[in-house]
């Protein structure tokens, strides 16, 4: 089975915000369009919706005024289902509701051609049930685009149980005709991003719940450090929390009360107050009018630096060294095991332990812990910790000499793996575990979390860069410290660490 040809009519049911999108990227790239909802007026309006966006794009140069003409004559809207019987392939973007979405579908086995693809928009109904009790479950199959649809290249191609293979290829192939990214995912709870993703949010939910700092500077780092366009917080307050929460909760349940996936009692209480972020103009921060935004916490320090010692090789945050050259830092260079020393402290590279824990075990004074950074030559902010015995002039030590670096320094708690740490080994290690349960392909999911939710590198990709080993190693101290099951490494770590072997070549 081939890319459907431009020629094939497209027919898009569900008219709300991912429907209208939908039916504009499929006219965009040639199709003629079918656009119905059962809401009278509400495709027609749908269309006008899109005219005006395109209209938008004429005006800011990014669109010949032609196009818009045609893309909009394409789209035709219709206000009875029986018009979609000419349909090759149908896309469906209703409300998420399984009964529902059931009973349409028996309803267009019964409109449609026989070779006609059946296709969900659904982001968390399983496609296997979907298809289930149909007379021809070989064609239905998930096509799950992420909103503003025009906008956001991801298209997971979802395979339920029954679902023809040739069928996935081709919506593949067509996905990539309209200019898009698509991935292959198995049809299982929160398909490739909607799981992967989870840790992303509890890491910083469990933080916050830990006193480990404010949301503002919790924020901070996963941008400042972690390269990430956004915080939890400040995401989870964009999305609506009533919606974050669905979600965690849908995957908790859907896999059995995984601890991994539980949800935040935080959050939940957010939910329970009406805050729901953004759109009830309060969620972790306020939005009401004059409501000023609270900053990052930064320590300062007025301290000189001298000079410092590197011992042995910083492993992943080894450029630090030579932004510190560059700032004019003397740094004395020795064996050792992957150690800075500035005065009276010492600086280590977060492992996952507490910074306590570590100094007793290791025998280290003055052990100020840091936290992994993205890119250490272009971070501007980087989180620490520090060990209880870890004197404040040793502290203030650390502090100045990063500040040399030209980082802003954001103290955290004694908690392990720090924040943006424990965050990326978290997503590598739900990232594993998708790979290992053929979710999908490694590459795949990385690509699903660049293309989906914008993350600065595939979670995979970026355990590679840390260096397997290291990233298990956090996980297994995560796991020790708290003594749960939710931060049990996958298996595949495990074993690609034990074979030696990469995600990626
Ligand atoms: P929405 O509420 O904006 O739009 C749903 C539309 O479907 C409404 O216009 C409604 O009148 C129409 N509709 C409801 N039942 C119908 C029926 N039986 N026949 C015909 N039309 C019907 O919802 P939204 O956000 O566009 O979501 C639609 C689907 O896309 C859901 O399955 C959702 O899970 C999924 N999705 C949503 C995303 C989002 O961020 N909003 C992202 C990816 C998937």
């Amino acid at each position: 089975m081939q890319a459907l040809e431009t020629t094939a009519l497209v027919a898009v049911i569900g008219a709300g915000a991912m429907g209208a999108g939908i039916a504009q990227v499929a006219a965009q790239a040639g199709h003629p369009v079918k656009l119905y909802d059962n809401r009278p007026g509400a495709a027609a309006q749908a269309v006008e919706g899109i005219d005006r966006q395109l209209g938008k794009l004429v005006e800011k140069g990014k669109l010949a005024a032609e196009q818009r003409s045609a893309i909009v004559a394409r789209l035709q809207p219709v206000e009875a289902i029986e018009t979609l019987a000419d349909a090759r392939l149908v896309i469906e973007a209703i409300v998420e509701n399984l009964e529902v979405k059931h009973g349409l579908l028996r309803q267009l086995e019964e409109i449609c051609a026989a070779d006609c693809i059946l296709a969900s928009n659904t982001s968390s109904l399983s496609i296997t049930t979907l298809a289930a009790s149909l007379k021809h479950p070989e064609r239905v199959i998930g096509m799950h685009f992420f909103n503003p649809a025009p906008i956001m290249a991801l298209v997971e191609v979802v395979s339920g149980l029954a679902t023809d293979p040739a069928l996935a290829k081709a919506l593949h192939a067509t996905s990539k005709n309209w200019g898009k990214q698509p991935v292959y995912t198995r049809s299982t709870p929160g398909f490739i991003v909607n799981r992967v993703a989870r840790p992303f949010y509890a890491e910083s939910l469990r933080l916050l719940q830990e006193g480990a700092a404010d949301c503002a500077s919790l924020d901070a780092l996963l941008r400042d450090a972690g390269g990430f366009r956004m915080g939890a917080f400040e995401l989870t307050d964009l999305i609506g929390h009533d919606v974050n929460y669905a979600v965690t909760c849908s995957v908790f349940d859907a896999y059995y009360g995984d601890f991994r996936f539980q949800p935040s009692l935080i959050q939940k209480e957010l939910v329970d107050a009406g805050r729901f972020g953004r759109k009830t103009g309060r969620g972790f921060y306020d939005y009401s009018e004059g409501a000023e935004r609270p900053q990052a916490a930064e320590l300062t320090s007025a301290t000189d630096v001298a000079s410092c010692v590197v011992e042995g090789d910083l492993g992943v945050a080894q450029p630090l060294v030579q932004r510190l050259k560059d700032a004019g830092v003397p740094v004395i260079q020795r064996a050792g095991s992957g150690l800075l020393r500035v005065g009276d402290a010492v600086l280590a590279l977060s492992d996952g332990r507490l910074a306590s824990q570590r100094a007793k075990e290791d025998g280290l004074r003055n052990l100020v812990l840091f936290d992994l950074a993205l890119d250490y030559t272009k971070a501007s902010r980087l989180a620490i910790s520090w060990s209880a015995d870890t004197t404040a002039e040793a502290r203030d030590q650390a502090v100045a000499l990063l500040q040399r670096a030209g980082l802003k320094v954001t103290a955290l708690a004694d908690l392990p793996g720090l924040a943006v740490l424990r965050t990326v080994a978290m997503l590598a290690n739900e990232a594993a575990d998708a790979v290992l349960q053929g979710v999908g392909s490694a590459a795949d999911i990385d690509l699903a979390m660049r293309a989906g939710v914008n993350y600065p590198r595939g979670p995979l990709a970026w355990a590679e860069a840390i260096g397997i080993g290291y990233v298990l190693n956090t996980l297994d101290n995560l796991q020790r410290s708290y003594g749960e099951e939710r931060y049990r490494p996958s298996l595949l770590l495990r074993r690609k660490h034990a074979e030696g072997s990469r995600f990626h070549d």
